[in-house]
């Protein structure tokens, strides 16, 4: 019997690829530019499985040029890339990658939150201009992070890293979510509920936790960075979209917060233009769970989907097992 066919829009890693080339004939997009959509439904067209990344939009355009299509393995946690309801309509899985990349996520957002309040890229920028006059007592002074309070919107698995990681310097935790966390997880993480708008008036620092959804679109907005502190930091490892850029230079232009750290954008690759000159903003191009070990763990876990699928088992990380009544 023939193996199944499957298109991978990018190379992975070779862990992944080692699964995928012992199961199926898989045809890799290799070249360092991303394949245009034509080209990738082309592509797609007599395809059975699909890995691919955030980057590109599996939807009913997609879905009906590749009709032979079964399963769909996004190589990230966040799946709004996915129309998974258009994949339960075309009896297609679509399956992402939880779990493996929060630690590294959240061990990233705590380099935004230093590196925001501490101002590490001026100082490196300084250094290399070649002109830094040596030591004085008022130079690049920031905030600290010690015994301040953290306010994290969205306490799922990262969120929750991130408070973990906040024990460490002596911080007071807030937390905001659609859903309580159990009072055992509150009292691990010494993390106290409260509303949002609370949230927003007492943290110095607010890092964003959520996933993008029509409830979560421009929560952070002009009328909500007018309740921060002026000398609060923003933080976002979550998507760009979550975050209204340009409401958030305007904030930062007229000093209502004192900076942000940007992993995310709202349209990637693009960034506000507005953000680009400033030094109280840090702009990093989404990389908060890109370490080798992890990117590998994800792709390792899509392809390992596919597998499971192809044999007749449930995907581990099916999104719409339910509502395809998979067994
Ligand atoms: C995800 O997985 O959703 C991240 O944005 C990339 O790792």
């Amino acid at each position: 019997m023939s193996k199944p066919k499957v298109l991978s829009t990018r190379p992975l890693f070779p862990e992944a690829r080692a699964i995928l080339d012992q199961n199926f004939q898989t045809d890799y997009w290799t070249p360092p530019e991303r394949t245009s959509r034509a080209d990738l439904l082309k592509r797609a067209a007599d395809k059975d499985g699909l890995v691919c990344l955030l980057t590109e939009k599996v939807n009913d355009e997609l879905l009906d040029a590749a009709p032979k299509l079964r399963i769909a393995a996004t190589v990230s946690v966040g799946y709004d890339n996915v129309d998974v309801p258009a994949c339960t309509r075309h009896r297609v899985v679509a399956t992402n990658t939880p779990g493996v990349l929060d630690d590294t996520t959240a061990d990233f957002a705590w380099t935004l939150i230093m590196a925001i309040a501490r101002r590490l890229l001026e100082g490196d920028a300084w250094i290399r201009s070649g002109t830094w006059p040596g030591w004085d007592l008022d130079q690049l002074v920031g905030g600290d992070v010690w015994d301040k309070t953290l306010g994290i919107i969205g306490f799922g698995r990262i969120g929750r890293g991130v408070a973990r990681r906040a024990g460490g310097f002596n911080m007071r935790i807030l937390y905001s979510d659609a859903v309580r966390a159990p009072a055992e997880a509150e009292q691990e993480l010494h993390a106290q509920f409260v509303d949002r708008d609370t949230l927003f008036r007492e943290a110095d620092f607010i890092s964003l936790h959520v996933p993008l959804m029509p409830e979560t679109h421009h929560l952070i907005c002009a009328e909500n960075l007018e309740k921060m502190k002026r000398t609060a930091y923003l933080v976002n490892t979550s998507r760009g979209p979550v975050v209204d850029e340009a409401a958030l230079a305007q904030a930062l232009e007229n000093k209502k917060i004192a900076g942000a750290a940007l992993d995310v954008f709202e349209n990637e690759p693009k960034v506000h233009p507005a953000l680009l000159p400033r030094k109280d903003v840090i702009l990093t191009p989404h990389i908060a769970s890109a370490s080798l070990e992890t990117r590998t763990k994800m792709a390792v876990m899509a392809a390992n989907n596919l597998v499971a699928f192809f044999e007749g088992r449930r995907p581990p990380n099916a999104l719409n097992a339910d509502a395809l009544g998979l067994k």
